[in-house]
């Protein structure tokens, strides 16, 4: 069996390192915030190279307190992409802002810069790019319109630790970035969690009171806040994994580097990783208009897979007081019914990435002798 994300076998690997943090947080009894959640906004605001690091209890509450600091509120419009996962919309809604989406560029899956500009309203008070599979969008661009416009930049960086733009990390390009650490990403809890990170001292400080009831210190509530805290025991975990991360992205670059070697010139579109940008794989997503097949192909072989995501944001029923339309999203909605995720971790061997290349190699020369005009298509995208 090839999974789709190996967290035993990453555990096993740390599991004296793992086994003595946690056993650390249950003597201490600093069961939320405390000393190694302290230490780990530390460490991961310096490994992001920004100022600041709160921890909170998911990406999804990262990004909510990052659009309140950043002054959003009910009546503005925060643009992003549609082809993400559903918190990043979700965050914007619960502020009572409109979501307003621009379509991805279908080589990155990231926001179209040159789609930004006609989306920009007398409204619009913030700019959300996702740094989808873990490659950050192209930042520049979009800074250039934001500052001129007068806008904030939101990173969802929640699948893209470690990840550069120019060499920048992810997370530091903007305003303000939030990171993920649900068990499967790069970087992961052994539970929720997630982090805000930036250089503003403002946004910090009102990130971190918003996230304790809006509490300066003990019962003086100076905002109505959340309890969006981070566990202990999470803060104790990550500093552990947070030793390995390097060493866990460059496996996955290899892994990937593997994959487009051998998937090279077998017609089945591969991630494009552009030269800005040094991808960390969160996901790799091939593109085949047979996906179904190939799911199934690979899963006969005992070889799970993913899609991320099979139905862009505006087409979700959850999100149809939008008032979107199909059509309106064309590269979104293409890549939502073309990518598939292969097997992508740290650990994935040499020979597991074969073995998948060799089904997904198989299917892609078959169609190309019985449907060749659907790989043609794919090979001329
Ligand atoms: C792009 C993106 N944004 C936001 C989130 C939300 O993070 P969480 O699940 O930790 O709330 C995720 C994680 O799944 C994500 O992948």
């Amino acid at each position: 069996m090839i999974p789709f994300v190996d967290l035993k076998s990453q555990y096993a690997a740390i599991k004296h390192e793992v086994d003595a943090a946690i056993q650390g947080v249950l003597e201490s009894c600093q069961f939320t915030l405390g000393s190694e959640v302290a230490a780990f906004e530390r460490e991961f605001a310096a490994y992001c190279r920004s100022k600041h690091g709160i921890g909170v209890n998911s990406g999804t509450s990262a990004l909510h307190l990052a659009l309140l600091a950043a002054g959003v509120r009910a009546g503005d419009e925060v643009i992003t992409v549609p082809f993400t996962f559903v918190a990043t919309v979700a965050a914007i809604d619960y502020t009572g802002a409109k979501p307003v989406f621009v379509d991805i560029d279908p080589r990155t899956f990231t926001m179209n810069p040159e789609a930004l500009e006609s989306a920009i309203t007398a409204r619009t008070k913030a700019i959300i790019p996702v740094h989808l599979y873990g490659q950050p969008a192209d930042m520049d661009p979009i800074l250039e319109i934001a500052r001129a416009r007068g806008l904030i930049v939101i990173e969802d960086a929640c699948q893209a630790h470690g990840a550069e733009y120019k060499g920048r990390r992810a997370g530091s390009l903007g305003d303000i970035g939030c990171f993920s650490f649900y068990p499967g990403k790069n970087l992961g809890a052994y539970g929720e969690g997630g982090m805000v990170v930036t250089d503003n001292d403002e946004y910090a400080r009102m990130i971190r009171m918003l996230r304790d009831w809006g509490a300066e210190k003990k019962s003086q509530h100076v905002f109505k806040g959340y309890n969006y805290r981070m566990e202990g025991i999470q803060g104790s975990v990550l500093r552990v994994k947070l030793r390995h991360l390097e060493a866990w992205t460059a496996a996955r670059r290899r892994a990937a580097a593997r994959y487009d070697r051998l998937l090279a010139g077998s017609g089945v579109p591969t991630p494009e990783a552009m030269p800005y940008a040094r991808h960390v794989y969160h996901i790799y997503a091939i593109r085949t208009a047979r996906r179904q097949k190939l799911q199934e192909a690979l899963q006969a072989r005992d070889i799970q897979t993913g899609i991320h995501y099979p139905i862009p944001v505006h087409l979700l029923p959850a999100y149809a007081d939008l008032g979107y339309r199909a059509g309106q999203f064309p590269h979104s909605e293409r890549a939502a019914a073309e990518v598939l995720s292969l097997p992508m971790f740290a650990e994935l061997t040499a020979e597991q990435c074969e073995t998948v290349s060799c089904v997904v190699k198989g299917l892609a020369a078959e169609s190309s002798a019985c449907a060749g005009g659907t790989l043609k298509a794919a090979k001329e995208r």
